[in-house]
């Protein structure tokens, strides 16, 4: 069936927690330097969750803030998805938490776990739901509180991640206007490259899973970095074809902010000026489902995206998953 409707994103949002935590800080706790993490990641500094605040906290915030740039009220709103690895319990899902922070007493509501895809495949999901007709208004966030699953003795990870919150409502659109081209994919094989080993049906918590710190994070940065190079060039070329351009046509890219070696790799590739790439991995480090609709919502308000603009995102994570869509921006 054809799709009966056009999907656009019609507001953004977003939270950032207000502690920032510096690469000189991190010196202060593990054998580490400014120099090396600039150098090898981009990220000067990363933002901090206080203990109490959980990833609904943040998602709940990020999304009264889009709702209300979207000029809707909250009852409207018929369906939440949050894209999140870092939920705040297994059950219930972060996403009827946040329901009933929002008061959307009229959605449904689901969480989507695709690692730092996971506010794509969100998107791209609730553009199925918009083109059928079934929905008119949906909310799709990407929350992360990586800091709560972080093994801040392990320099090879503690240094990458951020909490945050980015949130969109996701509407019918002028049918010129929306997402024209969507792609998704996951290799399983690549599964034990980031994971996080206990606490699941497979190792649930004990007393050795904790002493042995297998609920933190775990990934082989190496082996990542070069499916990320690979991957991000090869999804964001996707999305243009899939959309019948070509690489000229690209006005803007907000790619998954993990490394600016990894961003660099694939801007040269597409052959774009360095101020067609939103990067904001200096200031907030890798905040997983979050980057992209944080740098979104920056872009957006800072006016370096206007209607008409064709954007292309592009994720990619733990799964392994990758995901890509390009929208041609409505407001
Ligand atoms: N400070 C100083 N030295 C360090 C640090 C650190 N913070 N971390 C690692 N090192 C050392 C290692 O111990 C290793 O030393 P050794 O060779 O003596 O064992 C060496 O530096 C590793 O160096 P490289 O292999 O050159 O590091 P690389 O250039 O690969 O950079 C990094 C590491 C930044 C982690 C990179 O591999 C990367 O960005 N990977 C991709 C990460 C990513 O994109 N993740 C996305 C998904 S995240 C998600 O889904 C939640």
């Amino acid at each position: 069936m054809g799709a009966l409707f056009k999907a656009g994103i019609i507001g953004t949002g977003s939270y950032i927690p207000d502690n920032i935590v510096t690469n000189k800080d991190l010196e202060e706790i593990i054998d580490t330097s400014d120099e090396w993490i600039v150098s090898r990641t981009g990220i000067r500094e990363r933002r901090i969750a206080d203990a109490t605040m959980a990833t609904s906290d943040m998602a709940s915030i990020a999304a009264k803030r889009a709702i209300k740039k979207a000029n809707l009220s909250p009852k409207e709103i018929e369906l939440i998805i949050v894209a999140t690895a870092t939920p705040d319990n297994n059950i219930p899902s972060t996403a009827c938490i946040v329901q009933e922070n929002i008061g959307a007493v009229n959605a449904a509501a689901f969480d989507i776990n695709a690692a730092c895809s996971g506010f794509i495949y969100g998107l791209i999901t609730a553009d199925q739901f918009i083109a059928s007709g079934i929905y008119r208004n949906i909310l799709v966030i990407g929350a992360e509180s990586l800091s709560k699953f972080t093994d801040w003795t392990d320099r090879n990870t503690c240094i990458l991640f951020g909490d945050g919150a980015g949130a969109t409502v996701v509407g019918r659109v002028d049918k010129e206007y929306g997402i024209l081209s969507r792609y998704l994919g996951a290799d399983g094989g690549g599964s034990d490259l980031l994971k996080i080993e206990a606490g699941g049906s497979r190792m649930p918590a004990d007393l050795k899973t904790v002493e042995k710190r297998l609920h933190y994070i775990y990934m082989d940065g190496s082996e990542v970095f070069k499916f990320a190079v690979r991957i991000m060039t090869s999804a964001s070329e996707r999305a243009v074809t899939l959309a019948g351009l070509t690489n000229k046509d690209i006005d803007f890219l907000i790619p998954h902010q993990a490394n600016i070696r990894i961003i660099e790799a694939a801007r040269k590739r597409l052959k774009l000026d360095e101020d067609k790439v939103y990067v904001n991995l200096d200031r907030f480090g890798n905040m997983s489902a979050a980057s992209i609709p944080v740098a979104l919502d920056e872009a957006v308000e800072s006016n370096i995206i206007s209607k008409g603009d064709n954007i292309i995102m592009v994720g990619f994570g733990g799964g392994l998953t990758w995901a890509s869509a390009l929208m041609k921006w409505a407001y």
